[in-house]
Formats: C-alpha cells, sequence, structure tokens
C-alpha cells in the first residue's frame, strides 16, 4: 500500500516537473525545421536553392539563408529575398517564436498574410516588398510591438490602413508604397515617436494629412506622392 503510494507520488512528480520541460526542449528545434519544410513544400523553387539545401539530413541552423542565435540555437532570421520564388506562406511560419528577421522581398509570393503571423512577438523586420501578396492589411500587425521596420510595398494590398499600426511603438520605416490602399491616413500613425522613413505613395490614399506630432524627432523622409489627400504637412516639423 504504502509502495504503491510512493510510486503515486513519483509518477505525479514525474508528470508534473520532468516531462514537460523535457518534451518541450524536444520540440523546439524539431518546430522550427517542420515550419521551414512547410514553406519548402509550399513554394515552386526555380532555381532549386531550397530544393537541394534544405534537406532534414543537416541541420537547420546551416541551411542556405537561415540563421540561429547563439544562446539559444533557435532559428532568428530568414532572409529569402531575390530568389524567384513563387507560392504562399504556411500558417506554420508562426511557429518560428524566435525570429527576429523575416524578409521575402522580391519574390511572387501571393494570396493573404496568415494570421498566425500574429504568434511571432519577437519580430523587428518584416519585409514583404515586391510580391503579390492580397487581401487588406491585417490589423493583428498592430501586436508585433518590437518591429523596427515593415515593408509591404509593391503587393495587391487593398481596403484602408488599420488603426492599429499605431500600436508599433518602435517602428523606424515604414513602407506602404505600390498598393491599391484607400481611405484616410489613421492619425494613430503620427504618434510613433521613432519613426524615421514613412512612404505611402502611390496608393489611393484620401482625406486630410493628419497634423504631425511634434514628437516625430527622427524624421528624415515622408512620401504621400500620386494619392488623393488634401492639406499638406506643418511646415515647423522641419
Ligand atoms: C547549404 O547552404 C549553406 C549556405 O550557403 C552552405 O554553407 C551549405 O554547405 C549548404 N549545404 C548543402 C548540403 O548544400
Ligand atoms: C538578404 O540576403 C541578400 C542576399 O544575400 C542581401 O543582399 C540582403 O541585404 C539581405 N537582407 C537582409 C535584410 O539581411
Ligand atoms: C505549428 O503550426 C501549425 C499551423 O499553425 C500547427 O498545426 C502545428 O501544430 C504547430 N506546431 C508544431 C509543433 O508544428
Ligand atoms: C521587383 O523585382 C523585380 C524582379 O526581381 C525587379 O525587376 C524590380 O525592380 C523589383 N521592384 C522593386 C520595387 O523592388
Ligand atoms: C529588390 O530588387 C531591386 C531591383 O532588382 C533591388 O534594387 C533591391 O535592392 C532588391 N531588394 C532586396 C531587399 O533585395
Ligand atoms: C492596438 O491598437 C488597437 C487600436 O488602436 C487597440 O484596440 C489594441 O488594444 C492595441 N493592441 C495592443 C497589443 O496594444
Ligand atoms: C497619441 O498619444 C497620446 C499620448 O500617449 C494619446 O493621448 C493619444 O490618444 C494618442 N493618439 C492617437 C491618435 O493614438
Ligand atoms: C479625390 O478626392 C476628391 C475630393 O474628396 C474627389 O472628388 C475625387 O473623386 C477623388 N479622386 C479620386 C481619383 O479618388
Amino acid at each position: 500500500m504504502g509502495n504503491t503510494f510512493l510510486n503515486l507520488a513519483l509518477l505525479i512528480i514525474f508528470q508534473f516537473s520532468i516531462r514537460p520541460t523535457f518534451s518541450m526542449k524536444l520540440t523546439t528545434i524539431l518546430t522550427d525545421q517542420s515550419a521551414l519544410l512547410a514553406l519548402k513544400n509550399h513554394v515552386y523553387d526555380p532555381e532549386n536553392v531550397l530544393e537541394t539545401n534544405w534537406s532534414s539530413s543537416t541541420h537547420v541552423c546551416n541551411w542556405f539563408r537561415v540563421s540561429c542565435g547563439s544562446r539559444h540555437h533557435r532559428v532568428t532570421a530568414l532572409n529569402l529575398s531575390g530568389l524567384g520564388l513563387v507560392g504562399t506562406l504556411p500558417p506554420s511560419l508562426g511557429n518560428l517564436s524566435f525570429l527576429s528577421l523575416l524578409s521575402i522581398t522580391n519574390n511572387s509570393f501571393h494570396g493573404r498574410l496568415p494570421v498566425q503571423l500574429s504568434n511571432l512577438r519577437r519580430l523587428k523586420h518584416l519585409s514583404f516588398g515586391n510580391n503579390s501578396f492580397s487581401g487588406e492589411i491585417p490589423s493583428w500587425l498592430g501586436s508585433l510591438t518590437e518591429l523596427r521596420s515593415l515593408f509591404l510595398n509593391h503587393n495587391n494590398l487593398n481596403g484602408v490602413i488599420p488603426f492599429s499600426l499605431g500600436n508599433l511603438s518602435k517602428l523606424e520605416i515604414w513602407t506602404l508604397s505600390g498598393n491599391q490602399l484607400f481611405g484616410s491616413i489613421p492619425s494613430s500613425i503620427f504618434n510613433i515617436s521613432s519613426l524615421q522613413k514613412m512612404d505611402l505613395s502611390n496608393n489611393m490614399l484620401s482625406g486630410s494629412i493628419p497634423p504631425v506630432s511634434r514628437d516625430l524627432l527622427s524624421i528624415e523622409l515622408i512620401n504621400f506622392n500620386i494619392n488623393n489627400l488634401t492639406g499638406h504637412l506643418s511646415k515647423d516639423m522641419f
């Protein structure tokens, strides 16, 4: 009886203390690997760069255009710019929870941005420019509060600019040029005091240009060309 109780107690301790940490550690590397393999399966890869290089026989951290952190050995950067890739982004990309840089500029990705990317809370640089993404700019982008740069230029995005982007209080570079965005520019954007470059040119934005806060001290470039905006930027900021 006493023995059974001891075994039961040990079993409970094993279940609640040892097993969870053990299994978490085991899945993390594999999670990154399966997320990247899912991406590989979602794209047509004309130069066969991923086909020959992204293979389970080598460690993920040695894969082409993949970088890992030295402390956690998890994927921290994925830079697939300019590889001629055609395809969509799989939801599992949102499992790369240590990702800080994601660049797929100059490819032919299409479809919507998967909502699972909102899980990438460590993202600092997001570059989706020069692809064929469609749909609206998702409001969940406003939850990626570590973002320093956000490139969504030259896609087929439409709809209005979400107010939630004003949450990106560390944003420095922000480019939405060359889409079909309409509606007014949300005033929340002008509350981001770290902004250095903002390019909203070549859209169909309308309404008046919001009053620009004097706190926008770092701003170097604002481009509103080829829209249907009225008013002008307050001159005391320059
Ligand atoms: C994959 O690409 C990386 C980076 O270019 C290279 O160092 C590595 O040798 C390649 N591995 C294979 C198996 O081709
Ligand atoms: C991504 O890789 C390309 C090719 O190596 C390089 O030109 C580009 O600067 C890189 N982008 C980023 C954001 O590191
Ligand atoms: C990764 O993401 C996908 C889709 O969002 C999900 O189905 C899967 O369970 C996640 N976890 C792992 C460990 O792959
Ligand atoms: C987009 O990519 C194409 C093909 O690589 C290139 O010719 C074009 O200049 C790029 N445009 C921008 C805005 O980066
Ligand atoms: C995209 O392509 C254009 C034109 O080829 C080039 O000027 C630009 O630097 C490229 N952008 C990136 C991030 O590779
Ligand atoms: C982001 O902004 C929206 C609207 O401005 C707000 O409702 C929301 O709570 C904010 N989210 C975060 C994570 O700060
Ligand atoms: C801008 O920031 C100020 C101070 O934090 C806040 O009171 C105001 O509501 C913000 N305005 C917008 C449009 O987000
Ligand atoms: C631009 O705005 C004016 C006034 O709001 C409106 O009458 C006009 O139709 C708009 N033009 C376009 C191309 O949207």
